[in-house]
């Protein structure tokens, strides 16, 4: 546990559970989202909603849609929401502004990022069509036909770079993250690899897959669904190429509020975008027959931004003002380590195996357990008003959301689990 969160060890589990959030710096930030008296432990999979968000919702409808109307793309700022609300996302991502564009799903963007990272490592035989067609011609490494995507990853990202792999005539590889640095070879174009594992919330290495990438000469692209908002990514820092994420779990942008794309910025005037929408467009009320991309990381944008649940999500992100990454991460940690402890304390022996690494620097924001029957175990404790989710075939799944978990939530939901042994 780290320090500033260490002070109670020593008593019971209810007696620290208080002392913790008693000393805890962001307790506050609970009343700042509609809560009930259940312990919600599913923030990895939708977030709670944030009080900011009917009300913001509410003024767009009414106000920006239903007064101003037309107007709103200026007037109201929703024509440039994509920029704006990315630039928004990528101080909690470790981003410069500029280089983050909202929009679309994360599956989509997972495509535009796998498609454009193989244009950029020169793998999909050149194309790209007149300038910057040529520019990559002149680029291409013949040898570059394959895409490396993470053997355990959520199913969507495979789903989609396999097809991304079909479309630029390149070979799809799984491979298990730790075994990546192994696999790389000058074939290598692109690899997509998972932050955190959705299913055991294990952290990958993210710096030093990183730089193995670059180091035999491919691009990496990052899906940080399960890491924005809980840990600090360092995307610049680390030179990440490109990256995706949700803003649906730990963002708190409500359900299926738009994902990002992140572009590095140096390699932004050479990405070259599978799906060039006119909302890409230099000069997208140019109405011209070619598409010209825009510079910056708007060449990220397809068509018309999906305003109402864009400026839901810009409200909820309103509850960071004053919030640091990194504070989060003390207190997650802190969480997912009680949780633990609580777990040892008041679960039967052998009845649960926590699949979540112990080591700090192998742990995401959620504590995954194996249990026999776990499917049965996780309704009941849905019932008993502990909310967490399950995943085939044996995993109980458990997020903590810093912004809204608290210590006392975290004793609770561990007895609540002993209690159904
Ligand atoms: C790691 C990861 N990638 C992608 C997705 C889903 O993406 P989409 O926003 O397209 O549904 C999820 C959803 O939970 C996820 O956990």
């Amino acid at each position: 546990m780290s320090e500033s969160y260490a002070d109670s060890a020593g008593e019971s589990p209810a007696g620290r559970a208080a002392a913790l959030d008693a000393a805890d710096e962001l307790a506050k930030l609970r009343a700042q989202f509609v809560l009930d008296d259940t312990v919600y432990l599913d923030g990895n999979s939708l977030g709670a909603l944030p009080r900011s968000v009917p009300g913001r919702i509410d003024d767009v409808v009414r106000r920006q849609w239903g007064s101003l109307r037309i107007r709103s793309w200026d007037e109201s700022g929703w024509w440039t929401a994509p920029e704006r609300i990315g630039d928004r996302i990528a101080p909690l991502v470790g981003a410069a502004p500029g280089q983050i564009v909202v929009g679309d799903s994360t599956s989509v963007n997972v495509f535009k990022a796998v498609v454009g990272a193989v244009r950029l490592a020169g793998g999909d035989g050149g194309g790209g069509g007149g300038a910057r067609g040529a520019a990559l011609d002149e680029a291409r490494d013949e040898a570059r036909d394959e895409i490396l995507v993470d053997a355990t990853t959520f199913p969507t990202d495979g789903y989609i770079a396999a097809s991304a792999a079909r479309l630029t005539g390149c070979t799809l590889r799984p491979v298990a993250p730790d075994e990546v640095p192994d696999a790389l070879s000058g074939r290598t174009a692109a690899v997509l690899l998972n932050h955190v594992d959705y299913r055991t919330g294990r952290l990958y290495d993210l710096p030093s897959l990183t730089a193995a990438i670059h180091e035999a000469g491919a691009v990496s692209v990052w899906d940080l669904c399960h890491s924005a908002g809980a840990l600090p990514v360092g995307l610049d820092e680390h030179g990440v190429d490109l990256a995706v994420g949700c803003t649906y779990k730990y963002l708190n942008g409500g359900p299926g509020s738009p994902a990002y794309l992140y572009v590095r910025r140096d390699h932004q005037p050479r990405f070259d975008s599978p799906l060039p929408g006119w909302n890409s467009h230099a000069d997208p009320f140019g109405m011209t027959p070619d598409h010209v991309p825009a510079d910056g990381a708007l060449r990220g944008r397809v068509g018309t931004p999906d305003i109402l649940s864009m400026l839901a999500l810009e409200a909820a992100l309103e509850v960071w003002d004053d919030v640091s990454i990194e504070a989060v991460r003390t207190k997650s940690l802190a969480l997912t380590d009680f949780f633990l402890e609580c777990v040892e304390a008041y679960v039967p022996a052998g009845a649960v195996e926590s699949v979540t690494p112990a080591d700090h620097g192998e742990r995401g924001s959620q504590v995954a357990l194996r249990c026999a029957d776990a499917g049965e175990v996780m309704r009941r404790l849905i019932a008993q008003g502990v909310i967490g989710d399950f995943r085939e075939p044996d995993i109980l799944r458990f997020g903590f959301t810093p912004l809204y978990v608290g210590f006392a939530d975290v004793e609770r939901a561990a007895g609540v689990l002993g209690g159904l042994f």
